[in-house]
C-alpha cells in the first residue's frame, strides 16, 4: 500500500506548515470589561501581525487559521454574525494587499453554507490570489474536521472509484486541503489541551504548541517561543 510521506518539505528546523487554533478571543475582551466581539476584532490585529511577520522574516509557505468552526454556529446569533460580518470586511479590505506581497488565498470548509456575501468576498479573493507562489494562506472558515472526511467520503463513492483503489494518497486528493502539505506544527492559544475538530487527518504527525496566551497578546516573541519549541524537538515520524 502507498503510505504519503508526512510533509516532505519540512525541514527539521523550521515547519513548511503552521496550523493556528486562535482561542482567547472572548476571555481577553472579558477581562478588559469589554464585549466579547471586541475581542474578536483585537483577534483580527494578531492575526495580522503573525502573517506578516512569518511571511516577511521566514517565507513560510503555508499559514492555516481555524476561523470559525461547524460548531461555533451554536454561539448566540448575534456573535456568530458578527464573526461572519467581521470576516467578510477583512477579507474584502485585505484580499489586495495579500494579493501584492505574493500570497495565494485558500479556504478550506464549507463554503455553500456561508451567507451569499461572505461566500462572494471569499470566491473574488482566491480568484485573485490563485496564481501566486508566495505564502498560501488557508483560513478554515466553517470547518470541521470529521465533516472533512465525510465530505471525502461522499465524492470518493459517488465518483464510484473502487475500494482497492483508496489508499493514502488518493484520500487526501479528497480533502479540502488536497494542495496543502501536512501540519508540521499546531499552535493553540488559550490555555486549552485539545485540537477541537481540526485538521484532524493532516495533522496526524504534527508537533503541537499549547499557549496559554490569549489570542489576541499571541505577538512576534509568542510566535517566536513556539517555533523554538519545534526546533527542540525531534520528528520520527513513527520510525526510530
Ligand atoms: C476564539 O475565541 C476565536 C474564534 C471563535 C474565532 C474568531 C477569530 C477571529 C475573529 C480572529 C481572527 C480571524 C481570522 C479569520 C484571521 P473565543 O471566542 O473562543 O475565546 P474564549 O475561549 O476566550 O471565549
Amino acid at each position: 500500500m502507498e503510505i504519503t510521506p508526512p510533509s516532505i518539505e519540512a525541514s527539521s528546523s523550521f515547519p513548511n506548515h503552521i496550523a493556528i487554533i486562535m482561542d482567547g478571543n472572548g476571555r481577553w475582551a472579558k477581562q478588559r470589561g469589554l464585549p466579547r466581539f471586541k475581542g474578536h476584532t483585537a483577534g483580527v490585529e494578531s492575526a495580522r501581525g503573525v502573517i506578516r511577520y512569518l511571511n516577511d522574516k521566514y517565507h513560510l509557505k503555508y499559514l492555516t487559521f481555524y476561523g470559525f468552526s461547524t460548531e461555533n454556529w451554536s454561539r448566540p446569533k448575534t456573535e456568530v454574525f458578527g464573526i461572519l460580518r467581521l470576516f467578510e470586511r477583512i477579507m474584502n479590505a485585505e484580499a489586495r494587499q495579500l494579493h501584492q506581497e505574493g500570497v495565494r488565498i485558500h479556504h478550506l470548509g464549507r463554503l455553500e453554507e456561508l451567507p451569499r456575501g461572505l461566500q462572494r468576498v471569499i470566491n473574488r479573493a482566491l480568484k485573485l490570489t490563485a496564481d501566486n507562489t508566495g505564502m498560501t494562506l488557508s483560513f478554515a472558515f466553517n470547518y470541521g474536521g470529521r465533516t472533512e472526511i465525510l465530505d471525502a467520503v461522499r465524492n470518493i463513492i459517488a465518483k464510484g472509484i473502487p475500494a482497492q483503489q483508496i489508499d493514502e494518497t488518493l484520500f487526501n486528493s479528497y480533502l479540502y486541503t488536497a494542495d496543502l502539505p501536512d501540519v508540521d506544527l499546531l499552535i493553540r492559544t488559550g490555555g486549552e489541551l485539545r485540537i477541537s475538530n481540526f485538521l484532524i487527518w493532516q495533522s496526524a504527525y504534527s508537533e503541537y504548541y499549547f499557549s496559554d496566551v490569549l489570542w489576541p497578546d499571541f505577538n512576534e516573541a509568542e510566535i517566536e517561543k513556539a517555533l523554538l519549541a519545534y526546533r527542540q524537538r525531534q520528528r520520527r515520524f513513527g520510525g526510530l
